[in-house]
């Protein structure tokens, strides 16, 4: 598409109508959006109504700001609900997960019955192991079945899982496992990258050398590679999981007893621990799953394309759809493995109805040609999503086009790690879609859009997003620092919780998300946060100072560009700058994880800095985004930026 006709699409106000196959939900009487307005909480528990629960709640919110309970006199198990309960209705042998390996033709079809079996064994193992309810239990695992049945069997325990993405370094790792205090570490030998092994259990082996209190780790043999063996702490999943019975009768826990961790960065260096607990989270997020997918258990086939690592991957992978009883695609390779059309043999094999994934895969994907999907039939695609960042108004239109056959509606949903599941979004059958826009609030949802002072602004005006209610599947807090929870959250829009991102409503209404306004970049669709890469930089032993900024790109939405101070000495010993940005960037993949590489590091004697001795990052954004510098007379020395950007012109860009 031409940037005029995008243009004129959106300046047009051009609306997707909602698609007729979504009836039933716009035809529900009073509207749902009504339902929901006339007494939120009271719908809320109709919601949760729809959960088995061993003690069904008489309470619905308890709220004392910012702490809220939902549903806290009830109880329930979250695995039962995932599992059992679609057993015990006869549904069996309905498959839960097509898992489709990296390598082309290896794959497995797993029932809920199976799965079932599968859960009771892995609980009966970790409660062998000594895992109790209560524990953590850290799970660095690829996207194999085993990691789904390792979140669920923990939860079944009562135990509370970590689930730290894969691709996050041993530091990373260790500093997680010590922040929670887990005892216990599930993993495997190591994960498959399009066809080629790569390792997993040596930087288990690294984080733990400083976890002294992790008693068992247990080990999925993926690779077949060899490991490093600590006997008496390691066991092969093979070993202890295969002999265990098959059965496992649950406890039920309180809806408010801690389920899970799931760390994300904030504006400083430590990443937040974000707890969810069980009742309000478990409804939440089967809610919008029903809802925004319009799921229909018998006839779809959903696929959410992200990793288990995410909050995208617990609360639309694990919890939402099997509470559903839906019939999933897993995969565990890149979308490139075994060629750039493999996303689209997936869904033509698995006859794939939904599809949800992040906008830069969809920039990916749209970037290596429309003759990938178009060679294969995607006509069993019903509904489209996207997840993790603002979708730029071209992707939206090529995935509407080229993806969803100029029929699919796209649910552009907004929410986050601390949410727990989607608070805006269109509905299908509902909601007119914009592209780019993620539309209007979910029913239940209280959200506005305020300016400094914390006034709601008007249509066509932008400002800061808070949620001006709770919500069930909302976050109780930072895992053992209730006040950084009130700090980071409450305080600057006092009882307003407040997201960090800004927005606008457009003269519609519709609300357009427009990216973080604070020191978090969002690479990919992943949160880091600025300070945590400078972290990462200045403990290399030749950085004097660094400043990271977020830079917008086309494909992975921002790029981090990193501005670094050498040391005297190792300025001196430096002849080749190009050896030394290279081996920064690989120090920062080792302390966080490759996601954290820098795109771009310059190397400058100074970094520019107001008078009170603060870096001037808005300045150096503008420098790596190329914009006219404004305003530099708080500045010491006001050349200092004009110099870096003069470096930044000399300089290219790194090629990965
Ligand atoms: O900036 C927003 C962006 O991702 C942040 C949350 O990141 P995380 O906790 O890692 O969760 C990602 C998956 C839910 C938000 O503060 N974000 C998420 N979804 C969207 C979005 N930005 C714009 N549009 C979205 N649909």
């Amino acid at each position: 598409m031409t940037e005029a006709k995008l243009e004129a699409l959106l300046n047009e106000g051009r609306s997707f109508a909602p698609s007729a196959q979504f009836a039933q939900q716009a035809n529900a009487q009073p509207s749902i959006y009504a339902q929901a307005a006339a007494d939120p909480v009271a719908w809320w528990k109709s919601q949760a109504d729809q959960l088995t629960w061993t003690t069904t709640p008489t309470k619905s919110l308890e709220w004392d700001l910012p702490f809220a309970k939902w549903f806290s006199d009830g109880t329930l198990n979250a695995s039962y609900n995932c599992v059992d309960r679609h057993v015990a209705a006869g549904k069996g042998d309905k498959v839960a997960f097509h898992w489709i390996a990296d390598a082309e033709g290896e794959s497995r079809t797993i029932t809920y019955a199976q799965l079932q079996k599968l859960v009771s064994q892995a609980a009966n193992a970790l409660s062998e192991l000594g895992v109790v309810s209560g524990d953590r239990v850290a799970v660095y695992m690829p996207m194999i079945p085993e990691a789904v049945v390792t979140m669920l069997a923990i939860v079944r325990l009562g135990a509370i899982h970590s689930v730290v993405f894969a691709g996050f370094s041993a530091e990373a790792l260790s500093s997680r496992i010590i922040d929670s205090d887990c005892q216990f570490v599930v993993t495997a030998d190591g994960a498959f990258r399009r066809g080629a092994p790569s390792p997993l259990k040596p930087a288990v082996d690294e984080a733990l050398a400083s976890c002294p209190n992790v008693k068992a780790v247990l080990v999925v043999r993926r690779t077949g590679g060899e490991v490093d063996w600590k006997d008496g702490r390691d066991h092969w999943w093979h070993e202890v999981v295969d002999r265990q019975s098959e059965e496992h009768v649950c406890e039920s826990f309180p809806a408010e007893h801690t389920m899970f961790i799931m760390y994300t960065s904030g504006t400083t260096a430590k990443p937040k621990g974000i707890f969810h607990t069980t009742g309000g989270y478990l409804t939440h997020v089967s809610t919008t799953y029903r809802l925004i997918f319009d799921v229909k258990p018998d006839l779809d086939v959903c696929w959410t394309a992200a990793d288990i690592g995410w909050i995208t991957g617990h609360s639309y992978i694990v919890y939402g759809p099997l509470i559903n009883g839906a019939t999933q695609v897993m995969y565990e390779g890149l979308p490139d493995s075994g060629g750039r059309d493999r996303w689209w043999k997936i869904v033509e094999e698995n006859k794939v109805s939904i599809l949800y994934t992040a906008p830069t895969t969809i920039r990916t994907l749209m970037k290596w040609g429309g003759e990938h999907p178009a060679g294969h039939d995607l006509s069993t695609l019903r509904l489209l999503g996207t997840v993790g960042e603002p979708i730029n108004p071209e992707a939206w239109m090529w995935y509407r086009e080229h993806i969803g056959g100029d029929r699919c509606p796209i649910v552009d949903t907004w929410w986050q790690t601390e949410t727990g599941g989607i608070l805006i979004s269109p509905l299908p059958g509902i909601t007119a879609t914009k592209p780019g826009a993620a539309m209007t609030p979910f029913p239940g949802i209280s959200a506005d859009i305020v300016d400094n002072d914390g006034n709601s602004v008007g249509n066509g005006e932008g400002g800061y997003l808070v949620l001006t209610q709770p919500w069930p599947g909302m976050t109780r807090g930072i895992y053992g620092d209730p006040e950084r929870f009130k700090e980071t959250y409450w305080s600057r829009f006092p009882g307003k919780y407040f997201a960090g991102d800004g927005a606008k409503r457009d003269k519609d209404g519709a609300y357009w998300l427009l990216g973080r306004i604070d020191d978090v970049m969002n690479i990919s669709g992943h949160r880091l946060s600025t300070t945590e890469v400078e972290h990462a930089l200045v403990s290399h032993p030749s950085v004097a100072e660094a400043a990271v900024v977020g830079a917008s790109d086309d494909t992975t939405g921002q790029a981090i560009v990193a501005f670094v101070t050498l040391r005297l000495s190792a300025e001196d010993a430096t002849g080749d700058q190009t050896a030394i940005v290279e081996e920064l960037r690989t120090h920062v993949a080792k302390v966080i994880g490759p996601i954290a590489k820098p795109r771009q590091i310059i190397l400058t004697p100074e970094l520019p800095k107001t008078r009170s001795g603060k870096i001037m990052r808005r300045l150096l954004r503008d420098v790596a985004e190329n914009r006219s510098l404004g305003d530099v007379t708080t500045l010491t020395d006001p050349t200092v930026v004009n110099m870096i950007a003069g470096l930044m012109e000399t300089k290219g860009d790194s090629d990965d």
